[in-house]
């Protein structure tokens, strides 16, 4: 593999995460694919020309999709702060984890509590091409990476990588944040999502975000301009929203414009409703 995203996929492989055994997939640059989208609309340099054309016209469609962005990278943090700092989590499932883009999970998690365990997933050929900038753990803590598919939950759980770093006994907060868009009704997203909580602990977290359109009444655009990149995409409504967090209790506030989610703290007025359109909330499993 090479490219401008990183080059060839070589050299010493001595962090925990990468398997030195494990075939390296080929990141395909014929196409768009949403993490490079995402990153260069951030951004970042880690994208090609066919993911620049696909952001274009998602932002020609969207003209507040990098503020809807921005805004979620800034609710992931609040979210992860208040997970580490506030609710005492040491253990961190984050999928669909995206090109790393600091701050990271383990970053903010460890900042609060440098023992954090942090395990990423994502799908992506060139979000495993950079994992080596996500496995920068403090020395008491540990980051690990798993090249897997959200919609493969018990791979992911069976994984070694998973069971050598997080202690399923453990409280674990699951983290999805910007993902959830790209699961069509028919893979069954609710029953991904809840097999991977049943597979958790008592007292474990699920902070989750998902992109709705309730905002736009003429819809927002971006979906189209995913989808004839090739890129599924799908809006929520609340209700669909809030079926994620069925059976868990709902911290305070609950179900938020994600923007709005414990944001007092970010500069104000925040973003309006139909510039950030995504909901956002964290359940606790009791
Ligand atoms: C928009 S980025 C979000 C990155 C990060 N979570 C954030 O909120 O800033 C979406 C990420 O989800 C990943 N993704 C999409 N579908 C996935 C799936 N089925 N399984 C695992 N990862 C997936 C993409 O590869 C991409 O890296």
């Amino acid at each position: 593999m090479t490219g401008e995203a990183g080059g060839p996929l070589t050299g010493e492989w001595d962090f925990r995460g990468i398997d030195p055994g494990e075939e390296l997939p080929d990141v395909d640059t014929s196409v768009p694919h949403s993490a490079r989208i995402y990153d260069y609309i951030l951004g970042g340099k880690d994208n090609f020309a066919v993911d620049r054309q696909a952001a274009a016209k998602a932002m020609a469609a969207n003209p507040h999709l990098a503020t809807a962005m921005r805004e979620n990278r800034a609710l992931m943090r609040r979210m992860v702060k208040w997970l580490a700092a506030d609710a005492g989590v040491r253990q961190f499932l984050d999928i669909g984890t995206g090109l790393p883009t600091s701050p990271n999970v383990h970053e903010i998690a460890q900042a609060a509590a440098p023992e954090a365990r942090v395990v990423y997933v994502d799908n992506d050929p060139i979000v495993l091409a950079h994992a080596r900038a996500l496995l920068t753990s403090s020395p008491e803590g540990v980051t690990a990476y798993i090249h897997a598919d959200l919609r493969d939950p018990d791979k992911i759980l069976r994984d070694p990588r998973l069971l050598d770093t997080l202690d399923l006994s453990q409280p674990i907060a699951l983290t999805i944040f910007g993902v959830l868009h790209f699961i069509p009704d028919e893979d069954d997203p609710w029953g991904v999502v809840s097999r991977l909580i049943a597979a958790l602990p008592s007292g474990s977290y699920l902070a989750v975000q998902q992109p709705t359109r309730d905002f736009y009444p003429e819809g927002a655009g971006n979906d189209r301009a995913y989808r004839s990149a090739g890129i599924a995409f799908q809006y929520r409504t609340k209700d669909q929203f809030a079926r994620f967090l069925t059976g868990l209790e709902l911290v305070p506030p609950g179900i938020q414009l994600m923007s709005q989610w414990r944001a007092e703290d970010e500069p104000q007025p925040r973003p309006a409703a139909s510039e950030v359109g995504a909901y956002a909330a964290i359940g606790r499993k009791p």
